[in-house]
């Protein structure tokens, strides 16, 4: 065969690829997308330099082939993001549900808050999550005052107060970028000059993300598919990845989300993904045009 050439994709290699994927990582290719999925299937092929694509099922379920795997599934994820994505939605995570569980965390003496953004690409979510919470606490405390001993400059987040987010993605490659909060004008054009002025330092050309802000925030490796995922979450941010999954593995992860969460802990997904009809283990909150989904409590 002329090495140019990619073989042809049957429809039975195509079968056996897409369910390695789908039990790989959750993402379901309909008829929609699999024009997409055979793209990066032959790109693969090539670059490993195979003759069928059976050899490149071989490779991929060999031990040998773990790393084409996940370089594999790099390759299909989509991951388009944007700061200050859904603003009407952030609203209502700032203004209400910041407040709602400051005020409930705060009567109970607890003093711990842990965000979670499930699929966070490039960063800029988590990011823009860390600048809204310290916005969100500021508010708070412009409110009730904190003790006159506080330190000088005041932290982005006051004690007795310990934030935590954490941002995870299964591409090592955007965790990298993500982990190194740098971004070019393009990036920032949803970020407006108060946000620019407090939270990022001017490098050059490019926008990097304030030590103290990067501080704020966690990046790890996890596979929504899997079972072992961050537990004892107030919130969930998990938006725009859901939409890649078909239904069973949209309601197996909504499963997964209310066991991550601590009681009364908040889910928010995309804007055009939706709870309704995956569960009722949530109730949906709907305020300033924006929706998140409240983990009820269910009586034993
Ligand atoms: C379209 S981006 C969404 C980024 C961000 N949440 C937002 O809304 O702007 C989807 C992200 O989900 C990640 N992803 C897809 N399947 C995943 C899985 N099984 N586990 C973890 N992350 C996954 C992709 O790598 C990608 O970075």
């Amino acid at each position: 065969m002329n090495t140019t050439e990619t073989p042809a994709l049957t429809e039975a290699e195509l079968k056996l690829l897409q369910t390695l994927v789908y039990q790989e990582c959750g993402m379901y290719f309909d008829d929609r997308r699999t024009p997409f999925l055979q793209d990066r299937l032959q790109r693969r092929l090539k670059e490993c330099r195979l003759d069928s694509f059976y050899s490149y099922y071989r490779l991929l379920t060999s031990r040998q082939g773990k790393q084409e795997l996940s370089r594999l599934v790099e390759n299909l994820t989509v991951n388009e993001t944007s700061f200050f994505r859904n603003k009407a939605q952030l609203e209502l995570f700032q203004q209400d549900v910041m407040d709602e569980l400051l005020r409930r965390k705060e009567e109970r003496h607890d003093y711990s808050l842990r965000i979670w953004s499930a699929g966070c690409s490039t960063g800029q979510e988590p990011y823009t999550i860390a600048m809204q919470v310290a916005d969100a606490m500021a508010y708070y405390y412009l409110r009730r005052p904190l003790p006159a001993e506080s330190p000088v400059p005041k932290p982005q987040v006051p004690p007795p107060w310990r934030l935590e987010i954490l941002a995870s993605d299964i591409n090592y490659s955007v965790l990298r970028t993500a982990q190194e909060g740098s971004y070019g004008e393009h990036q920032m054009s949803s970020v407006d000059y108060g946000y620019r002025l407090r939270y990022f330092d001017k490098v050059g050309e490019r926008y990097a993300v304030k030590k103290n802000v990067k501080e704020l925030v966690h990046f790890d490796f996890h596979n929504l598919k899997t079972e072992y995922l961050p537990q004892r979450n107030d919130i969930i941010f998990c938006r725009n990845v859901m939409m890649y999954f078909d239904e069973a593995e949209q309601k197996r992860l909504v499963e997964k989300f209310y066991r991550c969460l601590n009681p009364q802990g908040y889910v928010f997904v995309g804007h055009a993904e939706s709870l309704l009809g995956l569960t009722d283990k949530f109730q949906m909150v709907h305020r300033h045009n924006g929706t998140a989904y409240r983990r009820l409590e269910v009586e034993m």
